[in-house]
């Protein structure tokens, strides 16, 4: 009996380390798997579909709804646990004088992005859109206007790409939270989403992104897992699999036959064109093999309008942007306008401000791909034909930047204004010494012609 106890408590020892390390690896690698839930599409046009959106590499978010009237965030309605007939209160109020969609194409075209994204319907649930059947739609409020109409024709004209944003979660269907136990909610939940994204695809014209945020497993019955009244992700491991299914294949594959070019992103159960890094600090891991974006706020807060939030630094916008690019990804910046449809002066005037570098600095952004160096502490690289753009973002103390040499013919290294800059190779090592002339700047780029086209796949380790 002994022994045998014994043998109990070895074998319970080693499952309690082998969860243990479970849970551990889980932790570890819980930021990677946050954006992988859905799998990637795999048609032979994938990778054709999104040549353009590669290219563009900038595009302008935009947040706006009720929310934005209260002005503390597009939270809000969650966060103070308002009640839903309070909450749609705020139609009376929604009568955006200075709504604009030129202007805000100009706005976001002016800042270089190439494409914008509408949160036609956020999680409170009213759509900025027509949907006859919805009873919590812009043309029932106040103003009695379809705002997705304009913007889509106004970003259109502007030569942009037009996105929408689009939440399936509605926190007004307790079966979101508890698919189970209120299934006819659920259900209704996702008749509505399959009769909203049929109303988006079909009255609009063509559309280019379809940006899902909310779908998908990843919160789907949270409730039933861990209820006490935060807002929080499944656990991993622990995906919902309960009765309800949100027939994203159907959804998304219908919204796919009417408009075969679209893009969409990975935050539902569907096969996506590319996946989704959310903050500042996701810039994450160099990756040119899956086509991703970075989505962060100009402000210091919410995605949606804050009353006093602050507009984040140039410096830092650029790091990110150029970061993001450098590690092969693209970046959609989110402006939050108030609810007269006005986006905040400051917001525009650090967006012209960005619009303003990428006028001179651009051709080492646009159509470009991550690397040949992989990010490091000198910042990061990016390519396109012959010419390799060097990122400085940090210059050491001595002005040399030394790399691994690359396995290619160097021609010249010049500055963005044409200004030579002198270069070492030796042994299996490349000093270069960034000018002082472009030692104020926030990154300061040396262009490299070769006397060969890069090979995008091959990439350079850098200590
Ligand atoms: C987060 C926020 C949501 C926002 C989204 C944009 O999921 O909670 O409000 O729309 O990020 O990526």
């Amino acid at each position: 009996m002994v022994l045998e106890t014994r043998a109990y408590s070895w074998q319970w020892k080693l499952m309690k380390l082998c969860r243990f390390m479970a849970a551990l690896l889980v932790a570890l690698l819980a930021p990677w798997l946050h954006a992988q839930w859905a799998p990637l599409v795999s048609d032979a046009n994938a990778e054709k579909r999104i040549e353009w959106w590669r290219e563009a590499r900038l595009g302008l978010f935009f947040h706006w709804g009720l929310y934005s009237i209260p002005a503390r965030g597009e939270w809000v309605q969650w966060n103070e646990q308002i009640p839903r007939t309070e909450y749609a209160r705020l139609m009376l109020e929604f009568h955006p004088e200075h709504f604009n969609a030129e202007k805000w194409a100009h706005v976001a075209k002016d800042a270089g992005m190439k494409y914008a994204v509408l949160t036609s319907r956020h999680h409170d649930g009213f759509a900025l859109f027509d949907d006859p059947a919805g009873d919590l739609t812009a043309m029932k409020s106040a103003a009695h206007h379809d705002f997705v109409a304009d913007y889509v024709k106004a970003v259109r004209e502007a030569g942009l790409g037009v996105g929408l944003y689009y939440s399936p979660l509605d926190w007004r269907y307790p079966g979101f939270f508890f698919p189970g136990l209120y299934l006819d909610s659920a259900l209704a939940l996702r008749e509505q989403y399959g009769r909203q994204i049929s109303e988006l695809s079909t009255h609009y014209g063509k559309l280019d992104i379809l940006w899902f945020d909310g779908g998908g497993n990843e919160w789907l019955g949270f409730g039933g897992v861990n209820f006490n009244g935060h807002w929080q992700a499944r656990p991993l491991g622990q995906p919902y699999t309960g009765k309800f299914d949100w027939q994203d294949d159907q959804i998304v594959g219908s919204l796919r036959n009417k408009q075969p070019n679209i893009l969409i992103n990975d935050r539902t159960n569907a096969a996506a064109d590319f996946r989704s890094r959310e903050g500042d600090g996701a810039l994450g891991e160099f990756d040119n093999g899956t086509p991703w974006e970075l989505c962060t706020t100009i402000v210091e807060g919410a995605w949606g309008y804050e009353k006093g939030s602050k507009v984040k630094p140039l410096a830092r916008l650029l790091q990110i942007l150029v970061g993001a690019v450098g590690r092969d990804g693209n970046f959609l910046l989110n402006v939050g306008p108030r609810p007269d449809g006005e986006i905040d002066p400051g917001q525009v005037e650090r967006l012209q401000e960005i619009g303003a570098w990428l006028r001179q600095n651009g051709e080492s952004i646009y159509a470009t791909r991550g690397g040949p160096w992989l990010p490091g502490d000198y910042g990061v690289s990016t390519h396109k034909g012959k010419t390799v753009y060097l990122h400085v973002l940090k210059v050491p103390a001595n002005r040399i930047v030394e790399l691994p040499k690359l396995p290619a013919r160097i021609i010249r290294m010049t500055s963005m204004d044409g200004t030579f800059v002198s270069y070492l190779e030796h042994d299996d090592k490349l000093s270069i010494t960034v000018p002082g002339s472009i030692g104020d700047a926030i990154d300061m780029i040396v262009k490299i012609d070769l006397a060969e086209q890069w090979n995008t796949n091959a990439v350079v380790a850098v200590e």
